[in-house]
């Protein structure tokens, strides 16, 4: 159920900022209002089932943590999850998203379904899954110090495929992120109901910063029925 009114912090500061491509929130917790979105997103879905594709990286684990602490929150019986990236490693490699998700959330929870991305059985295959699946209702995302999300990276192979393709292998061309890669490409994020945006730490702030400048970063070019960035203090440029 909705999550409960007398945990909410104290107003979030909201602000449409010029350039930011979608509804920017500046918050003292992201971990705490990512689940109130989630919650608030869950409570008004569309449909009995509802669909959630998770990110990898530190902050998403500490927003799963809490997910998992507020379990009232959402009828994990009707969740079917999913991946918006993975690395190309095992499920149990300390780097997998997988393994990241089921240490912070899915150990502790029941939901209806869980869809992990395999390199194995290639793109085609996923992107089948999640078209039979319908629109997913939320993309939870990342902002990589170098302005990528999922495993968008600028300069690489997922952000020059077909429109119809919703997912990709890809990799890094810089170097600077590991391993290949299956990720959602920007029409498979762009074909979600909600893609929300988690960005916490000051190492975040030069990032979004380019964000709000309207510079070509990945995480810039994200667009979904809705788009919406949850941002602390930290990593809000100065006068957001
Ligand atoms: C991945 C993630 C990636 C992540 C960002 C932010 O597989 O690496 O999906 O896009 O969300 O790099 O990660 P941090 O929150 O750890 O900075």
């Amino acid at each position: 159920m909705p999550y409960p009114a007398d945990e909410r912090q104290t107003p979030a500061r909201s602000s449409n900022t010029l350039g930011v491509n979608g509804e920017l929130i500046v918050v003292d917790d992201v971990a705490h209002a990512f689940v109130e979105i989630l919650a608030n997103a869950w409570s008004t879905r569309v449909r009995d089932s509802f669909s959630l594709a998770l990110s990898g990286g530190d902050t998403a684990r500490r927003c799963y943590e809490r997910l998992a602490a507020s379990p009232a929150c959402v009828d994990w019986s009707t969740v079917d999850i999913y991946w918006g990236d993975e690395r190309c490693v095992a499920p149990d490699d300390p780097d997998s998203n997988e393994r990241l998700a089921h240490e912070a959330l899915l150990d502790r929870i029941s939901p209806r379904s869980i869809n992990p991305m395999r390199c194995a059985d290639g793109p085609t295959a996923y992107a089948a899954a999640i078209h039979t699946a319908g629109a997913i209702d939320v993309v939870h995302l990342g902002l990589g110090p170098d302005g990528h999300t999922a495993s968008l990276f600028s300069d690489s192979p997922a952000l020059f495929v077909k429109d119809s393709d919703l997912v990709a292998l890809n990799h890094d061309p810089s170097g600077q992120n590991p391993h290949r890669r299956m990720t959602l490409t920007l029409a498979g994020i762009a074909s979600a109901r909600l893609a929300l945006f988690t960005v916490a730490g000051t190492e975040k702030r030069r990032a979004m910063q380019r964000v709000l400048d309207g510079e070509d970063v990945p995480a810039g070019r994200v667009a979904a029925g809705r788009v919406v960035w949850l941002v602390d203090r930290e990593a809000a440029p100065g006068g957001v």
